[in-house]
C-alpha cells in the first residue's frame, strides 16, 4: 500500500474534479425510484443472472461490475484524510476487517444487518446473524445462498419489528443511500427494548469537516442526496449515548469515506 496525494485521485481523469467544482453538472435525488434502478434492478438484478455457488463469487463478480479486477486490480483508498494505492484484495480485506471487528466487540446473542444486500457482510460473521433489505432481488439472492435476509424498507416503521430480542444491529454503506435519518432513529427507538448497540458504518455529511477532502467530502454528500445528518441527529438525542465515534475511518471510495459510529438508546 503506498501514500498517494489528492492530485493523484482527484484529476481531470476522474469526472468527480469537474462535478465537485461545478464545470460539470450533476444531481441525484435518492428516493425510492433511484434504489429501485440503482440496486434492485441494475446491481443485484445483474447479479442474480449468475449461477455463481459461493458467496465470494458474487462478491468478486460485483467488484468486477463496478469495473475492478478482484485479482490484479488496485484501487484508491482512505484512511481519515490519507489516502492510498491498494490492491483491490488488500482493500477489501482492510474493509472487512473493520466490520468484523466491531460486530465481535459489540456482539449480542443476535446480529442483525439493515440494508445488507444479499448478506456478504453477515456471511463473514462468526454467529448466525439477520437481515433487512429493500431490493427483492438482492433478497432472493441471500436465500439462494442460505442466508436470513427479508424485506425490508427503512422508511417503513412496521418492518423493524422483525428486529429480534437482545440484538445488535449494524449498518455499512446503507443509511448512506437515506438523506434524512430521522425516520430510522424514531423507528429503532420503538424497538429500543430489543436492541443492545448499534453500529454504523455509515458516511453522512459531518459539519465540523475544516480540511480541503472534508469539504470535498460534504459537497459530494449533497450531489449525490446521500445521508445529511444521521451523526447530528445522534449528537443532539439526549436519549442516545454514543459508546464509539470515529469520523472517516475507512474510505473504500475516499469521497465517500465511512465514519464508525456505536451507540446505543439509554436505558
Ligand atoms: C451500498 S449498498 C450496501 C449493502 C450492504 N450493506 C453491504 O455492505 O454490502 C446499499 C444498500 O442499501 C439498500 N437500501 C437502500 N434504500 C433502502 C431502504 N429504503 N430500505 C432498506 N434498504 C435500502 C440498497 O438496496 C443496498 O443494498
Amino acid at each position: 500500500m503506498k501514500q498517494i496525494s489528492i492530485n493523484e485521485y482527484l484529476n481531470s481523469n476522474n469526472p468527480w474534479s469537474k462535478r465537485l467544482l461545478g464545470l460539470t453538472q450533476f444531481q441525484k435525488k435518492r428516493d425510492t425510484q433511484q434504489i429501485e434502478n440503482e440496486y434492485n434492478l441494475d446491481k443485484y438484478g445483474k447479479l442474480l443472472e449468475f449461477d455463481f455457488k459461493t458467496i465470494e463469487e458474487y462478491k468478486s463478480k460485483e467488484f468486477e461490475l463496478a469495473g475492478l479486477n478482484p485479482i490484479s486490480g488496485e484501487m484508491i483508498i482512505s484512511i481519515e484524510d490519507d489516502l492510498f494505492k491498494a490492491s483491490v484484495s488488500e482493500a477489501r480485506k482492510m474493509y472487512y476487517d473493520l466490520i468484523k471487528s466491531l460486530v465481535s466487540k459489540y456482539k449480542s446473542k443476535n446480529i442483525c444487518e439493515l440494508g445488507c444486500g444479499y448478506g456478504y457482510n453477515l456471511s463473514l460473521l462468526d454467529i448466525n446473524g439477520y437481515g433487512g433489505e429493500y431490493s427483492i432481488n438482492a433478497v432472493k439472492l441471500a436465500k439462494k445462498l442460505g442466508l436470513d435476509v427479508t424485506e425490508f424498507n427503512y422508511y417503513n416503521e412496521a418492518d423493524y419489528n422483525f428486529i429480534k430480542p437482545d440484538s445488535t444491529i449494524f449498518t455499512a454503506h446503507s443509511i448512506e443511500q437515506i438523506p434524512d435519518a430521522t425516520i430510522i432513529i424514531d423507528s429503532l427507538e420503538k424497538q429500543k427494548n430489543k436492541i443492545n448497540y448499534i453500529i454504523n458504518i455509515e458516511p453522512t455529511v459531518i459539519e465540523g469537516r475544516n480540511s480541503f477532502l472534508g469539504l470535498l467530502r460534504n459537497k459530494y454528500m449533497e450531489l449525490n442526496d446521500y445521508n445529511r445528518n444521521l451523526l447530528c441527529i445522534l449528537q443532539n438525542r439526549k436519549d442516545i449515548e454514543i459508546l464509539e465515534l470515529n469520523i472517516d475511518s475507512f474510505g473504500l471510495v475516499p469521497l465517500n469515506t465511512a465514519n464508525t459510529i456505536v451507540w446505543r438508546f439509554k436505558k
